[in-house]
């Protein structure tokens, strides 16, 4: 089993509020969906601009709450498209939002895991939550390492909209090269903007992570989501990490 996350920019229009990329989402689906899987997605314009919008992730108060319930809803929109265009295609897909499993210190897998049992595809996606005192956000980058702790699988796959991990930033850096095999080389990492959870750092992050788990990692472009499927060839166009 693999487990895959989509980049929210993959399949939203980043700029423009709560615009889903229908087409695109379809072909990343119909292609990740040939083998046994489970599908994390990312916010893009569903989940950064509210998020921005209410100070969030930060401190409880009124505005915050309010906030968390904007962007909670309308990350279950996105969800409900992308659970809808699965379904259509038989596959039997299920939400789960990090602020349903959250249980005072941690989050509480047991549903999605009970729903894997049962055959069903768990659909997980980043998502405000309240711990305490402050509203914070889980990120799709995060869910993949708790998933690759609990469930071991085969491969973690993160689709962002760019060919791999490269240097230094290539849509600013036209020299950047790209890493096919990353083992720990210097690389520059650039901001990015309309991103509450921290860009290609924190995912490079989350990467690391699913790999010291033991689980087989890999950065590849979302554009090119049939670049899955050469992952054991000479032929392959990403980043694994070794
Ligand atoms: P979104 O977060 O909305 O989906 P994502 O999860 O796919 O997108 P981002 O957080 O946007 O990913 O990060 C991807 C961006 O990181 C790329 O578009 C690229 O411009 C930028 N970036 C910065 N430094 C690097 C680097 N060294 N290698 C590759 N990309 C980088
Ligand atoms: C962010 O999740 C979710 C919210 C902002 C609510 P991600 O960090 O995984 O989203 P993308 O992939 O960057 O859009």
């Amino acid at each position: 089993m693999k487990i895959i996350k989509i980049g929210g920019s993959l399949i939203t229009d980043k700029n423009e509020y709560r615009k889903f990329e229908k087409e695109k989402a379809i072909k990343i689906i119909e292609i990740i969906s040939k083998e046994q899987f489970i599908l994390v997605h990312g916010g893009g314009s569903f989940g950064h601009i509210a998020s921005k919008k209410y100070g969030l992730p930060g401190k409880l108060s009124k505005e915050a709450i309010f906030g968390a319930c904007v962007v909670k809803n309308d990350m279950t929109l996105l969800n409900n498209h992308v659970i809808s265009l699965m379904t259509k295609m038989g596959i039997p897909a299920m939400g789960f939002s990090p602020f349903n499993l959250w249980k005072r210190e941690k989050f509480d897998y047991s549903p999605v895991i009970r729903a894997y049992e049962q055959g069903i595809v768990p659909v997980l996606f980043g998502d405000a939550f309240i711990d305490h005192e402050f509203v914070k956000i889980e990120s799709g980058d995060d869910i993949m390492v708790d998933l690759s702790d609990i469930f071991k699988p085969e491969s973690a796959i993160f689709l962002s909209d760019v060919d791999g991990v490269f240097d230094d930033d290539p849509k600013i850096n036209k020299d950047a090269k790209l890493i096919r095999k990353f083992n720990g080389e210097t690389i520059k990492f650039q901001g990015v903007k309309n991103d509450v959870t921290g860009g290609m750092l924190k995912k490079f992050d989350s990467m690391l992570k699913c790999r010291q788990m033991g689980v087989k990692t890999y950065l590849i472009n979302g554009k090119y989501p049939e670049r899955i499927m050469d992952i054991e060839s000479g032929e392959f166009i990403g980043t694994e990490f070794i």
